[in-house]
């Protein structure tokens, strides 16, 4: 593509995101970056602090991505204030530490609803909205956990393993309209993601992230740069992948 710029990192430029989960860690990294990059960002999250991210360009939804209607209202709002959607990031994850044998129903259905079920429903409401344009870029946020397991954390590694394949199943149902669907596989990265969980969640993701190749867990903006490109067309050729941002820690064998 002769028409690439290498040199200046304004990708998303001109183009419409919706990122869920965006009130915190990786999701308000990625939202912040895209809006700096000249996106024009729908942020949605439960948590009402997303909206102290308003400013010209960069538009608050306070929803719980798992209720009826939410995907519809958030890909509505996004064609209400800036005319199209271009780029859905299906962010917004949860977590739980429990043994199967101790986990409730309740416990294993709340965490495949955020992590799997809304960005099915995200996607499907965004591919409508794209489908015009004949292009757009969905990112979802997987995880190490998409491949790998240890004790407690079930309910998370099906909504992960579910959320890799959802990836690529789309994928393969929408490129020849244009669209491309990706996934980042994430490492660990200091955010709030294990507060209701352990004591310290950011210093805990730290420590743990300690253990991978490269020696420290990411900083959320780290993860955002990866999810920049893949959302751009400058990833034109990336189509149903799960791109490892991990530090290493899928790589190593001890
Ligand atoms: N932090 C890590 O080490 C790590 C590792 C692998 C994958 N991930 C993934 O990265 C993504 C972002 O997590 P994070 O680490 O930034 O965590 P975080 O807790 O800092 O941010 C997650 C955001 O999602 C929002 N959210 C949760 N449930 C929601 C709902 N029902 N509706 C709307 N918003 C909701 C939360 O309010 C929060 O703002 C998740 O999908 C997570 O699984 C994180």
């Amino acid at each position: 593509m002769s028409d690439i710029k290498y040199s200046t990192p304004n990708e998303v430029a001109g183009k419409v995101a919706l990122i869920t989960g965006a009130a915190s860690g990786i999701g308000k990294a990625i939202a912040l970056l895209l809006h700096a990059r000249g996106a024009k960002v729908i942020a949605e999250d439960i948590n009402p602090e997303v909206q102290a991210l308003a400013r010209p360009g960069l538009v608050p939804l306070v929803a719980d991505i798992t209720q009826d209607g939410a995907a519809e209202r958030a890909v509505a709002l996004a064609i209400e204030q800036f005319g199209r959607l271009d780029i859905l990031v299906n962010n917004a994850g949860i977590i739980i530490n429990k043994l199967v044998i101790d986990m409730t129903r309740e416990d294993w259905e709340r965490i495949q609803a955020v992590n799997a079920t809304a960005a099915f429903l995200h996607s499907r409401e965004a591919v409508k909205a794209m489908l015009p344009n004949k292009s757009g870029s969905i990112v979802n946020i997987a995880s190490y956990a998409s491949y790998f397991a240890f004790p407690t954390i079930a309910a998370y590694t099906a909504s992960k393993g579910a959320l890799a394949q959802l990836t690529r199943t789309l994928a393969l149902e929408v490129i020849g309209h244009g669209i491309r669907v990706n996934a980042v596989g994430v490492g660990d990265v200091v955010t709030n993601i294990l507060n209701n969980v352990v004591d310290d969640g950011p210093a805990f993701l730290a420590q743990h992230g300690e253990a991978a190749p490269i020696g420290r867990a990411a900083q959320p903006e780290e993860i955002a740069e990866v999810v920049a490109f893949i959302a751009s067309d400058r990833a034109s050729f990336m189509v149903g992948s799960v791109v490892m941002a991990d530090g290493g820690m899928t790589v190593t064998a001890g």
